[in-house]
């Protein structure tokens, strides 16, 4: 499967009643494997989490931690980008040159890069103490 079939086929499992917006995200790691992810949403609305954090939630269980390609999903007119806090996510596992392509169901795709979504990130080299 492919990672757009990928983030497709996981973006039906999507729990999202709230918003009724269902995403997919689908990530290729280091070692060739893709790990996918849906929104889940909870009741408790700030409990829910993104698709972006599902999959990359998903590889880091697998016992991965680098992940060289994005591709995410949704139903809307035009491409979703990822929240705020998913770019921070993603860029503590993939690198500024990391290809995203974000998509609709109906076949619009639109690419980036980690590092256009996130320039400055704040990353370990920000955390050295003298
Ligand atoms: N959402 C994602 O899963 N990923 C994104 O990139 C944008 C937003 C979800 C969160 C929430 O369940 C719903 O979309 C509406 O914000």
């Amino acid at each position: 499967m492919s990672l757009k079939e990928s983030a497709l086929a996981v973006r039906e499992n999507a729990h999202a009643p709230y918003s009724n917006f269902k995403v997919g995200a689908a990530i290729r790691s280091a070692s060739g494997v893709i790990y996918a992810g849906c929104n889940v949403e909870n009741i408790a609305y700030p409990e829910g989490t993104c698709a972006e954090a599902g999959a990359i939630a998903a590889m880091v269980a697998a016992g991965e931690t680098r992940l060289t390609e994005v591709y995410v999903v949704a139903g809307s007119p035009a491409p979703v980008p990822p929240c705020g806090g998913c770019r921070q996510k993603l860029s503590e596992f993939g690198a500024p040159d990391v290809v995203l392509t974000m998509a609709t169901t109906g076949g619009v795709e639109q690419t980036t890069t980690i590092g256009e979504l996130l320039p400055g990130a704040f990353g370990a080299e920000h955390m050295q103490d003298d």
